[in-house]
């Protein structure tokens, strides 16, 4: 079986303080850790340290960050590097996320510089790829999704696949309130593992494929029950640690 995940992208939001206090209710809803799937949350930069201390030593919480630099180290004025979260104990990293291809410019080439800089430290990286509404509507979104599979994970070595998680967020999903429908998603997920056991081998087979996108609690259930669905990326409804907490239940119940 593939590993399941429900990961939450928390964006530029949240303080330490309130990190503290999300991590510390989550712990409060688990009586017992999940057995079935992982638990990561992406928090900025700043609030790593402080979830990484709330959930110290606990099974199957992880903390991620929600980029990283190509470069080790050097004169690279605000960027983050690879080795500085394994240093602060992320264990995750988002790469390639929509917001950033959009707002910060990220090219494939970057983002496959990134990569290869986050699997060298031994990070599990969550490559995230997606069509523009345009590009559905087009009927092209198999065509970009499958550059954006190929230029940035095409030279990757099948040795890496165990620290390769993809994440597939349609972008007109994202934040919108619009959820693809668990079909759509579902024909994307199949697509995408056809596709990677094309270019990195049949063992990317097991690699984990979340959706992202307008994820709730009242549409979790019907797209974790998809076959090739291992999890998602939640944006709003990974704010709240009961919301959360909610749609990783609707996992256990897909499971079940
Ligand atoms: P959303 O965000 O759940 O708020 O749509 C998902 C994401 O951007 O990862």
């Amino acid at each position: 079986m593939r590993r399941k995940i429900i990961a939450g992208n928390w964006k530029m939001y949240k303080s330490p303080a309130e990190t503290r206090e999300f991590g510390e209710e989550l712990k409060q809803l688990y009586k017992t850790p999940p057995k079935d799937y992982e638990i990561c949350i992406f928090p900025t930069y700043l609030c790593i340290d402080s979830l990484v201390e709330s959930w110290k030593g606990l099974e199957g919480f992880h903390v991620g960050a929600q980029n990283c630099h190509w470069a080790n180290m050097g004169a690279y004025t605000g960027e983050i590097s690879a080795a500085m979260l394994v240093d602060v104990q992320a264990d995750h990293v988002l790469i390639g996320h929509s917001e950033r291809r959009q707002y910060q410019k990220e090219t494939h080439q970057e983002l496959q510089a990134k990569v290869m800089a986050a699997l060298g430290f031994d990070l599990q990286v969550v490559y995230c790829c997606g069509e523009m509404l345009d590009d559905r509507q087009a009927d092209k979104h198999f065509d970009v999704v499958t550059r954006q599979l190929d230029e940035v994970l095409g030279k990757l070595h099948p040795r890496a696949l165990p620290n390769l998680i993809v994440a597939y967020e349609p972008v007109w999903a994202i934040g919108t309130g619009v959820t693809a429908t668990p079909a759509q998603a579902q024909e994307m997920h199949a697509f995408i593992r056809r596709h990677l056991k094309k270019i990195l081998g049949s063992k990317a087979e097991r690699t984990p494929i979340l959706y992202g996108g307008s994820v709730k609690q009242n549409n979790a259930l019907s797209l974790f029950s998809m076959g090739d669905i291992d999890g998602a990326l939640i944006g709003g409804a990974s704010l709240q640690a009961g919301d959360f907490w909610a749609i990783a239940q609707a996992m256990s119940q897909a499971l079940s």
